[in-house]
């Protein structure tokens, strides 16, 4: 089963739109037409529109970082699903561990959220990893599997594949405490028997990113593991060619 790699580049709450715009003619020369690697950027809601616009046409997807699943309703400073498919975004990252922890977002939320997104034809990528304590108390599969399981309880299972699911184990973001090959190789195959637990046919086509400081120079290691299908990249997705050398990571 080959699944084709996905690179993409979280920004998290940085750049204006300005800094965005200057980044996508940085990137698009370096990657706007690499057709062997999906690439992504997760922009924030200020800067969507401006990016979807310079990058149209190109190789890049664009992404938004957060989502409500309601449809409308009395919900100050959120932002609903239709409001983003009217932007043309591609898909919606949900579960990051930063909403996780700071932001209270929970299962719950994330089961509501990522069958709310496939019903508009947008992508969900969907982050889970353990925290530091849950892997040295020997948790991380007990942790990863309430997360999958409960994440895409309502994802039909004819539609696991069209979410994109990132491998965040959370020491390692921001950290520069990569995973070594062999946690990251062992949490991804972790992930898809935990879905092909429902569905094994959807399980070997799901795309599964590792994320938690990936860099160019240690991308092409992670990305050619065998259950590693891309990466989900914060800090090193700030510059262009910083996370042009990670997308070339992906073609190694
Ligand atoms: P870093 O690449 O900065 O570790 O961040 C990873 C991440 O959280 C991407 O979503």
């Amino acid at each position: 089963m080959s699944r084709t790699p996905f690179v993409a580049g979280n920004w998290k709450m940085h750049k204006t739109i300005a800094d965005a715009e200057a980044f996508v003619s940085g990137l698009l020369p370096l990657a706007g037409d690499v057709d062997d690697v999906q690439i992504g950027l997760a922009v924030p809601f200020t800067a969507l529109q401006a990016v979807v616009d310079s990058t149209r046409g190109s190789a890049v997807r664009v992404y938004a970082q957060n989502v409500h699943w309601a449809e409308h309703g009395a919900y100050t400073g959120e932002v609903s699903i239709a409001m983003l498919d009217e932007l043309d975004v591609h898909g919606v990252v949900v579960g990051h561990s930063e909403r996780r922890q700071y932001f209270n977002e929970t299962d719950a939320d994330l089961r509501k959220k990522v069958p709310a997104l496939l019903a508009a034809g947008l992508e969900p990528i969907l982050c889970v990893g353990e925290s530091d304590a849950q892997r040295e108390a020997g948790e991380t599969e007990q942790v990863l599997r309430t997360q999958v399981v409960e994440d895409l309880a309502d994802v039909a299972d004819e539609d696991l594949a069209k979410v994109t699911v990132a491998y965040e184990p959370i020491w390692a973001i921001g950290t520069g405490k990569v995973a070594t090959p062999q946690q990251a190789q062992d949490a991804c195959a972790f992930i898809r028997s935990v879905i092909a637990e429902r569905f094994a046919e959807q399980a070997a086509q799901v795309r599964i990113q590792y994320g938690g400081s990936v860099k160019p120079d240690n991308a092409a290691e992670l990305l050619g593991l065998p259950d590693v299908d891309g990466a989900l990249v914060g800090g090193a997705a700030l510059e262009p060619a910083s996370l042009a050398g990670i997308i070339d990571g992906a073609r190694a």
